[in-house]
């Protein structure tokens, strides 16, 4: 059965249920999780997921040699190393890098019991698709992080292309029919509907529309990534 949690309010109900019998995959399309997939593209040895600045800064003494990133309010965080910008993730090969960002490294956090975790994005949704077909769980549940407390487009779609993807091999609950719909109406134009999107709209306006041009890149990368204990790395490496 394919389910998915469409918003953060839903991700919190969620977090506090037992998912032990169940594969999570996160998406946080705009930018999160095609950060950490860019990252793990170009050879980063481990990322750390974590809530807060506070959580990185301390993580950090524990990893002194790790490179710390992610944003508030789509803007990079003082003292940080990095933003939230794929770009910027194309040059950490062999670092450990330690991340915060509002929403989605929160949702990796809210659902890490699940038996399984692994990271999703349009970047590498061939790759999870492949993964999926070939290892089918019993329950996979798509968590769509959103933006703030409240739903995001983009997430969605990427959440409806998996689940295109998949749906001749298991069985969909209403808010995964809901999803591939959304994806069947977007087709092939995922930069222009990406653009249009409210995170888009913002990332635009703060100058970052390179990002969500690079983030709107179907299975451009062949990475599955999954969390291991607290951290992610790269699946088969
Ligand atoms: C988030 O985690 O909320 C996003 O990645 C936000 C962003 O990239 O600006």
């Amino acid at each position: 059965m394919i389910d998915v949690a469409l918003c953060p309010t839903e991700i919190q109900r969620l977090a506090q249920t037992n998912l032990s019998g169940v594969t999570a995959v996160v998406f946080d399309v705009l930018r999160a999780t095609s950060s950490m997939i860019t990252a793990l593209e170009h050879d980063v040895t481990a990322l750390w997921p974590v809530e807060t600045i506070e959580e990185a800064h301390q993580m950090k003494t524990k990893l002194p040699g790790a490179v710390l990133a992610g944003e508030r309010k789509g803007l990079p965080i003082e003292g940080f190393d990095l933003g939230n910008s794929p770009e910027e993730f194309e040059e950490v090969a062999g670092k450990q890098v330690i991340m915060t960002t509002t929403n989605g490294t929160r949702a990796i956090q809210q659902i890490k019991h699940a038996a399984r975790v692994l990271i999703g994005s349009l970047l590498n949704l061939d790759a999870l698709a492949d993964h999926l077909f070939v290892e089918p769980p019993k329950k996979l549940l798509l968590v769509c992080a959103g933006t703030g407390d409240e739903f995001s487009l983009e997430d969605s779609i990427a959440a409806g292309a998996l689940v295109a993807r998949l749906s001749d091999e298991m069985q969909l609950t209403d808010a995964a029919i809901l999803v591939q719909g959304i994806y069947d109406r977007v087709g092939e134009d995922l930069r222009e509907w990406l653009r249009q999107t409210r995170n888009g709209r913002a990332l635009i306006k703060l100058g970052k529309g390179r990002d969500v041009d690079a983030c709107a890149k179907l299975s451009r990368y062949d990475v599955v990534g999954i969390l291991r204990d607290e951290y992610v790395v790269r699946l088969g490496r």
